[in-house]
């Protein structure tokens, strides 16, 4: 197939890598999944047959890996809110041995921003022999998971160059939206009526935009915590551990620093032993009722050695905390608290002197097992 790849996009352009150019082209990627999924009312439009085989379903299994199995995870709470269909988010290299399916009408759906994922593809040829359904939503039009799903969404992205995923995974995040709000609809559910896709969305791009734009911060803040050491931990509860885990993943493959995405209440049951002095320990707080738990481990942290970093949302934010959230809705504040991650995984690569966009021992797409 030919990837509809638009040259003009290939190019960097004044950026100095890739992956500050995708950082930067979230925003638009949100505008244009809104316009591309929303018709002239603003009304939701997916495919209607796939529409009506997700309506038939009980119980939905997200599969993916690294990045795009974490923007399953962040999307799990949306997706049962609005659709109210049970959701599981699975890697597919743990999911394709004993595939534990308590659904009698499961539906499988394949994140894979390059369509061509070994470990997820063997998974769909299992579903796709026992006769499930799928949908693979993936930033390559005509690539493998595409062609062999069943039904396929794009994320409309522009193509993602950097080795490190980030465009996908907002993409994912906000298509994955999009599909949640058609199905809730169609059920007659009222979160689902009542969440405005178009404004909320849009709204969202706006306060991504405001982070994109905090990069002199960032930096600064990159320098000071992660210039040279050897570990760092990023902690969150519920939806803000799911970007832990995203955020220390772009740490990890691009820094090399031995980052960890952790809940925060699992520190004090091993892993705080790891904590010395100096330790980065970079809180995530979105949410009003974790947020005086996540703040309640900084300071164990804190009285271990470690220096604290704060990602917090602005109606959370209190004197000290150096990374201020806009306020988005509630079920897509990981498209926001994300940014701060990823931009402060690429300044501390910058800071330690590594290629950014072509990190050691790593591959853009996982082609084998
Ligand atoms: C993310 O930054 C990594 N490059 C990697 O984890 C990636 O997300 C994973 O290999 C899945 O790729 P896919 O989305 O193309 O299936």
């Amino acid at each position: 197939y030919e990837a509809k790849i638009d040259l003009s996009d290939m190019e960097k352009g004044t950026y100095p890598y890739y992956m500050l150019k995708e950082i930067d082209e979230q925003p638009a990627t949100m505008r244009r999944i809104i316009s591309e999924y929303t018709d002239e009312t603003g009304a939701v439009a997916v495919d209607q047959e796939l529409l009506t085989s997700l309506l038939a379903s009980d119980r939905i299994y997200i599969i993916a890996c690294g990045t795009s199995y974490h923007a399953g995870l962040a999307s799990k709470q949306i997706i049962e809110q609005l659709s109210q269909i049970p959701v599981e988010a699975h890697l597919s290299s743990e999911f394709g041995y004993n595939m534990p399916l308590l659904s009698q009408k499961p539906f499988f759906i394949f994140l894979s921003q390059s369509g061509e994922t070994a470990d997820s593809r063997q998974v769909l040829v299992k579903t796709s022999e026992m006769g499930y359904p799928s949908l693979t939503i993936t930033n390559v039009a005509g690539s493998t998971l595409s062609r062999e799903a069943t039904y396929t969404m794009l994320l409309h992205a522009g193509p993602e160059i950097a080795v490190a995923s980030t465009k996908a995974y907002t993409a994912q995040i906000a298509v994955l939206t999009v599909l949640a709000k058609a199905v809730g609809e169609a059920k007659d559910v009222l979160s689902a009526k009542s969440f405005d896709l178009p404004m909320e969305l849009g709204i969202a791009a706006n306060a991504m935009d405001v982070m994109i734009n905090e990069k002199e911060l960032i930096s600064q803040l990159a320098i000071d915590y992660l210039s040279t050491t050897r570990n760092a931990f990023y902690i969150g509860r519920s939806e803000d551990y799911y970007v832990s885990m995203e955020a220390a993943l772009k740490l990890k493959e691009i820094s090399y620093i031995q980052a960890e995405g952790f809940a925060a209440g699992e520190l004090k049951h091993g892993t705080i032993a790891l904590v010395e002095d100096g330790t980065p320990v970079i809180g995530i707080i979105t949410e009003a009722v974790t947020a005086p738990h996540t703040r309640g481990n900084l300071r164990e942290v804190e009285s271990r050695g470690a220096h604290t970093l704060v990602i917090v949302s602005e109606e959370l934010s209190k004197e000290g905390d150096q990374i201020i959230l806009p306020v988005v809705h509630q079920f897509l504040r990981p498209l926001v608290s994300v940014i701060p991650g990823q931009l402060i995984a690429y300044f501390a690569t910058l800071e330690r002197g590594y290629d950014v966009d072509k990190p050691r021992n790593l591959a853009k797409s996982v082609t084998v097992e």
